[in-house]
This record gives structure tokens, C-alpha cells and sequence, in this order.
């Protein structure tokens, strides 16, 4: 008895099948893929809007506790304060825009938003102690700047792959005030440092 092989017998039907196997298998870790970034965007939407939220309540605590009272330093700082309430709505609207255009889960940024404003609350109690003076106020504001700097960074890099106009000009102008609001800190700072030497 002779032994065909399939190629032999259907030679188009088994590239067919072959081709279609294929097919299926770049289709699905490219749905993989883009699941994983859109993951990975909600995540990182949630973690901006965290810090955002974090740095407006953290700069009314320091306020209430006199840590900011120092001249030019209040002023500069509640400004900050209020970018960072209009970078959350902008933010906001981005995720609502997203969530429509992309399929984004506003469901996975809130949990991702809830879980980092914790820890940048918990983060700036630990650093600051029970005493602490206006000095570390300042340091800390400097450490939460760089944090927003990094984080818009990532941001940035992802919403390049999206074909939105919108959404890469709404985050690279957030990155750019960010980027001005640690040049501030770092002012603050030194400024505050050469005062007490
Ligand atoms: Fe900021």
C-alpha cells in the first residue's frame, strides 16, 4: 500500500490550510500585543492622573501644616497646585476620548489612578515623618516633580503609537509644564539651601 502524503494529494487545499494557520497565529499575538499595550495605557493614564490628584492634596496638607509659607515659595507652589488640577481634567478628557476611539477600560485607569495616589500619599508620610520642616517640604515637591516628569515621559513614548493628534498634544504639553514645574523645585531649592548656609 502506498503512502501519500497530504502536500501530494491537496497540494492547494493544505496551503490553504497551512496559509490560514498562519494567519491566524500573527493575528492573534498582534490582538495579544495590542491588548497588552492597552494595558499597559490604562495603567499608565491611571498613574498620572494618581500623581496629579496626589500633588494637589499634597501641597494643601504642607500648606495647612505652614510647611510652604516661606516668601515666593507658596505662591510658586500653589501655581503648580493648579496646573496639576487642569492637568487631571485634561487627562480626564483624554481617557474619555480614548475610551471611545481605542476601546480603553476606564474602569482599569480609576483602579491604576486609586492604587498610585495611595502609595504617593503614603510615600510623601514616610519621607516626611511627624516632624518635618520646610526644607524636606521642598525636597519632597522636587522628588513628586520628578516622578510626574518620569511618568509623562512613558506617557509620551505610548501615545505616539496612536494615530490621535489630540492625545499626542494634550500629553507632550503636559510633559512640558511638568518639565518646568521640577525647574521650579529645583530653583526652590537651591534658592532655600543658599539661604541656610
Ligand atoms: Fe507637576
Amino acid at each position: 500500500m502506498e503512502v501519500y502524503l497530504l502536500t501530494e494529494i491537496y497540494p492547494v487545499v493544505y496551503n490553504k490550510v497551512i496559509k490560514s494557520c498562519i494567519a491566524s497565529l500573527i493575528s492573534n499575538s498582534v490582538q495579544t500585543l495590542q491588548m497588552a499595550n492597552k494595558q499597559k495605557l490604562e495603567q499608565k493614564l491611571g498613574e498620572v492622573l494618581g500623581l496629579e490628584m496626589a500633588a494637589q492634596k499634597a501641597v494643601e496638607e504642607l500648606s495647612a501644616k505652614g510647611l510652604l509659607d516661606e516668601a515666593g515659595v507658596k505662591t510658586q507652589v500653589e501655581g503648580m497646585k493648579q496646573e496639576a488640577n487642569n492637568h487631571q481634567k485634561r487627562i480626564d478628557e483624554l481617557v474619555e476620548l480614548l475610551s471611545k476611539s481605542e476601546g480603553l477600560d476606564s474602569q482599569s485607569v480609576q483602579e491604576s489612578t486609586k492604587e498610585t495616589q495611595q502609595k504617593a500619599s503614603q510615600m510623601m508620610h514616610i519621607y516626611l515623618g511627624e516632624d518635618p520642616d520646610s526644607s524636606e517640604a521642598l525636597d519632597f515637591r522636587g522628588l513628586a516633580e520628578g516622578g510626574e516628569v518620569i511618568h509623562y515621559e512613558a506617557l509620551n513614548e505610548m501615545t505616539k503609537g496612536i494615530k490621535n493628534a489630540q492625545a499626542t498634544d494634550t500629553v507632550q504639553s503636559i510633559l512640558e509644564e511638568e518639565k518646568k514645574h521640577l525647574m521650579n523645585c529645583i530653583q526652590l531649592v537651591r534658592k532655600n539651601a543658599a539661604s541656610s548656609s
